[in-house]
């Protein structure tokens, strides 16, 4: 049985030389965690784009290497050497192709901060492990007594991909996703199934609609026209326009009935244009549900209403059940998300030593930033280890912070931006470009920088820009009456204004 290296290409590795090729491919792995690219390769961008794909070969010839190894030892099957230093070798390749397609999608860069770093260090370790195994192997190969070396390497090797793998996941799905659903699983609502006379008309049909399609809007913490559907009681207390929501018995006379019923060309038509519609089974419920007195306790069947009302109702109930399982799944998984969010931040926040705050009147799940007081220093790393979060932010308050023109690029991203206080910071204005795109933003401050005349042109092309605050810039006063007749609508003022 051949079990000595034979062919050119296995001799060829057999020679110590190939152990300085070895090397040189680890400190270049290693020289990868100290090198910085910005890429603008198309090509290589495009190579980084298929590192998700490419990953997968490497974790599975790696874990392949592992279950020879073992039934080598307890003796199921033997291999030969020759095939465990192929098997080996284009595992160590793709591990390689793996390590720098990763570093292009990284050098891209659209990934940041702390899991990034946690899964470049592993891809680094594992790399290195597995260049090390190949060469236990080879000295194995000639000689029988470093089994023990190689296999060990083989093993942290496993792990190290493991883990890099992992983190990995958790850097494009988000942290925990694998576990996202465990907490779920003891929630009773959503395994539930009652017979029906223990069926509730609220708490099991109408508030997991109204969750479903109104509390988006109106919620205890958003509650848009001075309306909430987060607790029966919120239904009935008056809202902002004086009217009553909910009035038992008569469906007519609620005003979140008469809301829900009113054509979808009429602006109050609720909820608003561009928003899922109550369907017509669960506008039938809710009519029935007020109109048998929109009580809190009001069983699904009624000793009052006819046999043929009862069993309509059970039908439509039949019908609307696996939306309704869906709306109750869905709630669970929002609130679930918006507290896992709050923690993710609550932990950034004291990390970066800035201020991260809910910001109650936005709508969704939404987020401002500020400086601590004295402000800590923030520049763009810090900017940087913001990158998973960009959208959360409604309002960004960072005076006299490191932040420059360039940085702007990343704020460009926080797309439901509305304000943006950058008082006494390095802008000198060529990057406001980048903020054009930002389709909410409202109120810019640049007071104390040196934003210049040229910088201000580019305003033109903000779509919602309301307030711009200028003191104490490097614009004059014609451009700032030219900007003014483009923008009717946008107010200039020429004082410090406000941060928070
Ligand atoms: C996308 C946001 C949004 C959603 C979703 C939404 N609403 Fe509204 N709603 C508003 C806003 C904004 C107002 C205040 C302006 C107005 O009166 O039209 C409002 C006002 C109301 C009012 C009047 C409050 C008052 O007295 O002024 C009622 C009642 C209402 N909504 C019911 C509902 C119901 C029921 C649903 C779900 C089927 C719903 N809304 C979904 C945005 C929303």
């Amino acid at each position: 049985m051949p079990n000595k290296p034979q062919n050119k290409l296995e001799l060829f590795f057999a020679k110590p030389t190939s152990l300085l090729i070895l090397a040189v491919f680890a400190l270049l792995i290693l020289g990868l965690r100290y090198i910085t690219l910005n890429l603008e390769s198309p090509l290589l961008l495009t190579i980084g784009r298929f590192h998700p794909i490419i990953l997968h070969f490497p974790l599975v010839l790696i874990m392949i290497l592992l279950v020879v190894e073992l039934l080598s030892l307890f003796k199921l099957i033997t291999f030969e050497k020759s095939v465990v230093f192929y098997l080996l070798l284009l595992a160590i390749l793709f591990t390689l192709i793996s390590i720098f397609s990763g570093y292009f999608l990284f050098a891209s860069g659209e990934y940041a901060g702390f899991l990034m770093d946690q899964h470049f260090n592993g891809a680094v370790i594992t790399g290195c492990l597995g260049v090390l195994t190949l060469a236990f192997f080879l000295y194995y190969w000639t000689n029988e007594r470093l089994y023990t070396v190689y296999f060990f390497a083989l093993v942290s090797t496993n792990i190290a991909a493991l883990y890099t793998g992992h983190q990995g996941g958790n850097l494009t799905h988000g942290q925990n996703y694998l576990t996202e659903y465990l907490p779920m699983l003891k929630k009773e609502i959503l395994t539930d199934s009652k017979s029906d006379s223990s069926i509730y008309l609220y708490e099991d049909i109408i508030q997991p609609v109204l969750e479903a399609k109104c509390a988006g809007c109106h919620s205890t913490l958003r509650a848009k026209g001075d309306f909430s559907v987060s607790s029966f009681k919120d239904l009935l207390k008056k809202s902002e326009s004086g009217k009553v929501p909910l009035k038992h018995y008569l469906p007519q006379e609620s005003e979140l009935f008469l809301r829900i019923m009113m054509p979808d060309s009429l602006s109050d038509h609720m909820p608003p244009a561009g928003k899922t519609s109550l369907d017509e089974k669960e506008i039938v419920l809710l009519k029935y549900w007020i109109e048998k007195g929109g009580n809190l306790k009001q069983s699904v069947l009624d000793s009052t209403s006819s046999d043929s009302t009862n069993t309509q109702i059970t039908l439509l109930l039949n019908q609307l059940e696996p939306a309704l399982k869906k709306y109750r799944f869905n709630v669970a998984k929002t609130a679930l998300n918006d507290q896992k969010l709050e923690e993710e931040l609550e932990t950034l926040a004291i990390d970066m030593e800035v201020v991260i705050k809910r910001d109650d009147k936005a709508e969704g799940n939404m987020y401002t930033l500020s400086s601590t007081f004295p402000p800590a220093p923030f520049g763009s790393e810090k900017l940087a280890q913001l990158k998973p979060y960009l959208g959360v932010f409604t309002k960004v308050s960072l005076v006299s912070s490191q932040l420059d023109d360039a940085d702007l690029y990343v704020i460009g991203q926080m797309k439901n931006l509305e304000e943006l206080y950058l008082q006494k910071t390095k802008l000198k204005g060529s990057g406001l470009i980048h903020l054009s795109q930002l389709k909410s933003l409202k109120i810019l401050n640049v007071s104390f920088t040196n934003v210049d005349d040229k910088a201000l042109f580019d305003l033109i092309e903000f779509p919602a820009l309301k307030q711009l605050y200028t003191y104490s810039t490097k614009t004059t006063k014609d451009v700032i009456i030219a900007l003014q007749k483009y923008k009717p609508a946008l107010k200039i003022h020429a004082e410090e204004g406000p941060y928070f």
